[in-house]
């Protein structure tokens, strides 16, 4: 039985193509764009070594921006913001979906799954409408990159899909920026189209990630691979979306995060671009975070549920 265990054969082999992916990405991109000067620190005990991975992305703390924030309270930009918390109705919230955009949706039929949740979450411009099957049609939050926000293809204050779902707009600035800093050195100007949005829709729930918090993430990151150093590039918006998204779900269903045996080598579910780099990453720590998401796995039935059917299920830890 053992000997013929497909599912943990398979474990292992992504387990193993993650460690060598995140030991490549680091030697790709030596470039440091965003001057992180993070300097390690190593536990001094055995006992140190280990710190919940729940624990460590909750404490990261990501968060949107908000209007008492400074230096927002004291510019007209702050007045942007919407008043509204980022969810209503917090205490009624008890699962969420976190739908990734790999390619290896397609086919998953997970999509009446994902919509049995209260919160749906979704990346960018990844589509619903003609792959409902696989990813379901409800969506409560979109997580997008300053890219989509800015480049016009995306059309970002004005596109459908962009409209009544909150959304989440993130852009990594400097490791060690201002918050002033920020609004003059975005790695895309963001600013300019998230204030066209809302002056056009003033009701939009559409915030601004804190980038702080961004860094932060990518430190507890960086604290979960201990010795071992991860790139210097930002988190993924997957991640950042996790992290968003934890502090106010009980419960948390990451779709075809870690794959499961539906690996396909193409990117996106919506698109036929094939690019393994999508998932084992390249610019982005993704390998680290994969890793990182699979010691969070909570699923009953552990490997089962995530290499056969793509769902890793995390729970938020009780008290901090
Ligand atoms: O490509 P994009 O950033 O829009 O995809 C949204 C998120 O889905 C990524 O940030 C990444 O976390 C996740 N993803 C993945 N594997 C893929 C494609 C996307 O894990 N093949």
């Amino acid at each position: 039985e053992l000997c013929h265990n497909k599912t943990q054969q398979f474990r292992h082999r992504i387990v193993r193509a993650f460690e060598k992916a995140m030991v490549e990405s680091v030697n790709e991109s030596q470039a440091n764009h965003y001057n992180v000067d993070y300097k390690p620190v190593f536990g001094d005990s055995f006992e140190e070594q280990y710190y919940p991975s729940t624990c460590l992305v909750m404490e990261a703390g990501v968060r949107v921006l908000r209007r008492k924030d400074a230096p927002f309270n004291k510019l007209p930009f702050g007045r942007l913001f919407p008043r509204q918390k980022l969810f209503r109705n917090v205490k009624d919230i008890k699962t969420c979906a976190i739908v990734s955009s790999a390619g290896s949706l397609a086919g998953s039929k997970l999509g009446r799954f994902i919509d049995t949740h209260d919160i749906v979450m979704r990346f960018n411009h990844a589509p619903t409408q003609g792959h409902e099957v696989d990813v379901g049609s409800k969506t409560t939050i979109r997580v997008v990159n300053s890219q989509v926000v800015t480049k016009p293809e995306f059309d970002f204050t004005r596109a459908p899909i962009f409209r009544n779902v909150t959304i989440a707009a993130w852009d990594p600035g400097k490791y060690n920026g201002t918050l002033e800093d920020w609004l003059t050195s975005a790695d895309y100007d963001l600013f300019t189209n998230y204030e066209l949005y809302r002056r056009r829709y003033p009701k939009s729930r559409a915030f601004l990630i804190d980038p702080h918090s961004v860094w932060r993430l990518w430190q507890s990151l960086q604290m979960f691979a201990g010795n071992r150093p991860i790139s210097r590039n930002p988190p993924s918006s997957g991640f950042i979306g996790l992290a968003l998204l934890l502090p106010h779900c009980p419960q948390v269903d990451f779709v075809e995060y870690v794959p499961s045996t539906r690996l396909n080598g193409r990117c996106h579910y919506y698109s036929k671009e094939m690019n393994s780099a999508c998932t084992f990453g390249s610019w982005h720590p993704l390998a680290a975070e994969k890793l990182m998401a699979l010691d969070m796995n909570m699923a009953e039935d552990d490997d089962m549920s995530v290499f056969q059917f793509g769902i890793l299920r995390i729970r938020r830890p009780d008290k901090l």
